[in-house]
């Protein structure tokens, strides 16, 4: 039996916000049934961007419904830029901390409010847990969706990622690719940490080329857009947009809230991002 905080046991047994809404403005879905979790996150949002109601429908455990339920409290009110800011520990810190074999629900609920957030901005809906390259079939869990919580939550062993994401709990055959990203993203970190082994430039250069070609072209083709790298200055990369991006109403957050945000997880926290038109 798992040991619940109380405010988790008042979120599961008196959930705030369940169910459908009509006509919202924005909704994100994730996990699968066949995976043993799903929720469901629908959104009404004002012509100023504040998050008006917040509904939730999901198909999970105890700690899935408080998840959800307490994640629909704490966007009331937000503005769409505050909502992004939202992650997974917030969540479980509202509900007085979650067993650590149970936070892949508090993962399940910020990865919806993505799914919804990008729904608002008229991205293409990605199929559930189907963004990125897919690492643990037995679950439907993705590279992104791995690197992004060890990241988000210094995660140090394998059964961490399990316990946060579910990769790895079912067959165990993705268990030596775990290990692999999970070495492959610390290093990552230790190097773009304040005191850490700062980066030359040569290593810049080759990973903002390697995250660009293997992260952000492959996401930018899904919806038929495309990126150059033209020129890497220090900190400062020069791209230019290509395809159906060229023009596109969304390409300025294109940049910023994907192309220069994951730059800068994944390579320099420094990155800024200027663009050339073709
Ligand atoms: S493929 Fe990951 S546990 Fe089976």
């Amino acid at each position: 039996m798992w040991e619940y905080t109380d405010k988790v046991m008042d979120h599961f047994l008196n959930p705030r916000n369940a169910g459908e809404m009509e006509n919202p403005s924005a909704m994100g879905e994730v996990g699968s049934l066949a995976c043993g979790d799903a929720l469901r996150l629908f959104l009404k949002i004002d012509d100023n961007g504040v998050i008006q109601d917040a509904k939730f429908q999901t198909f999970g455990c105890a700690s899935a419904i408080a998840s959800s339920s307490v994640l629909t409290e704490l966007l009331k009110g937000k503005t769409v830029a505050e909502a992004e800011k939202l992650t997974n520990k917030d969540i479980a810190a509202h509900l007085g901390g979650l067993p650590k074999e149970k936070m892949h629900c508090s993962v399940m609920g910020e990865e919806a409010l993505a799914a919804a957030l990008k729904n608002w901005r008229g991205e293409a809906a990605p199929a559930p847990a189907a963004e990125g390259r897919l690492v643990c079939k037995c679950f439907g869990v993705t590279e992104e969706t791995i690197r992004r919580a060890i990241r988000e939550n210094d995660l140090k062993t394998v059964e961490d990622i399990t316990n946060f994401t579910k990769a790895g709990g079912g067959c165990g055959e993705c268990a030596p690719e775990l290990e692999e990203i999970l070495a492959d993203e610390r290093a990552r970190m230790a190097s773009a940490a304040p005191g850490g082994k700062r980066m030359t430039n040569i290593q810049r250069v080759m990973l903002v080329t390697k995250v660009i070609d293997e992260e952000i072209r492959p996401a930018l083709k899904k919806d038929g857009g495309d990126i150059e790298l033209v020129d890497i200055e220090g900190t400062k990369v020069v791209v230019s947009l290509r395809g159906a991006c060229v023009g596109c109403p969304s390409s300025q957050l294109t940049l910023k809230g994907l192309v220069e945000k994951r730059l800068q997880e994944a390579v320099d926290p420094d990155i800024r991002i200027e663009e050339v038109r073709p």
